[in-house]
């Protein structure tokens, strides 16, 4: 796992779009694997530059996000909604190139992600209890799309988006591990002021189910980006 530190998250974002794009590029019909939460947002903003400024077209490229709430959630707090928002409606990408796992696709998610040529790039942020995508600790490394019941501490810090916490699914849909680990590349964002630990545990971690994102460090390519302030206090 190579670990490459920035001054901010707008560098990030820049950074890691760059990367994007230069792949798409080369290959116009990458596979994007993307995911949601506020880690991903200045990528994302950064990509919808490109796009407008003719750097890169996304006309042939499809997405196949990570997770997807389950149950009874109003369109506007669904990923579905959010990456509408974040990014494709700025972008001309073909909206059925778009996806996401739902109860009614689980193996099938999987298969459709092969049979679409595999991920060339997965995007990932971390949870503070090292979850990712919404793999909680305890997920098995062998694990395929499948429904989850989210951690307290998972619901806790997404009630952000919601009214109350009482709001929050406490179901959803997530890629595996063992799906995450098939894509050629992972970038990984370790962001936010509630992360200095979650940092530490990562960058001395050994494969450990108790903490999910442990499974990155037996994948050949992957680029954990963070910032410098972060990266100060998790040394400390
Ligand atoms: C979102 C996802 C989650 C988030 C993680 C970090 O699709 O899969 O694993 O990446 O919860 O969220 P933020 O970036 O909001 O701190």
């Amino acid at each position: 796992m190579e670990i490459i530190i920035k001054n901010s998250i707008s560098e990030i974002g820049e950074t890691i779009a760059k990367e994007i794009a230069h792949h798409i590029n080369l290959n116009p019909k990458t596979i994007l694997g993307l995911a949601t939460g506020s880690s991903p947002v200045e990528v994302y903003q950064a990509l919808i530059k490109l796009n407008k400024a003719n750097v890169v077209s996304f006309k042939d490229v499809k997405s196949f996000n990570l997770d997807e709430y389950l149950g009874e959630v109003d369109f506007d707090k669904t990923y579905r909604f959010f990456m509408n928002e974040e990014l494709f409606k700025h972008i001309d990408i073909n909206l059925s190139n778009t996806h996401f796992p739902s109860i009614h696709l689980l193996d099938k998610y999987d298969e459709a992600i092969e049979e679409a040529g595999g991920i060339d790039i997965q995007l990932l942020g971390i949870g503070q209890n090292g979850h990712i995508a919404f793999n909680e600790p305890g997920t098995a490394f062998y694990s395929k799309t499948h429904v989850v019941t989210l951690a307290e501490k998972t619901r806790q810090d997404n009630s952000r988006f919601f009214e109350s916490l009482d709001k929050v699914p406490t179901h959803a849909v997530t890629m595996g591990l063992s799906t995450i680990m098939k894509a050629k590349e992972i970038i990984m964002i370790v962001y936010g002021d509630n992360k200095v630990e979650t940092l530490k545990t990562l960058m001395s971690t050994k494969e450990d189910e108790h903490f999910p994102a442990s499974i990155l460090v037996s994948h050949p390519n992957v680029k954990i980006f963070t910032t410098l302030d972060l990266y100060n206090r998790a040394i400390r």
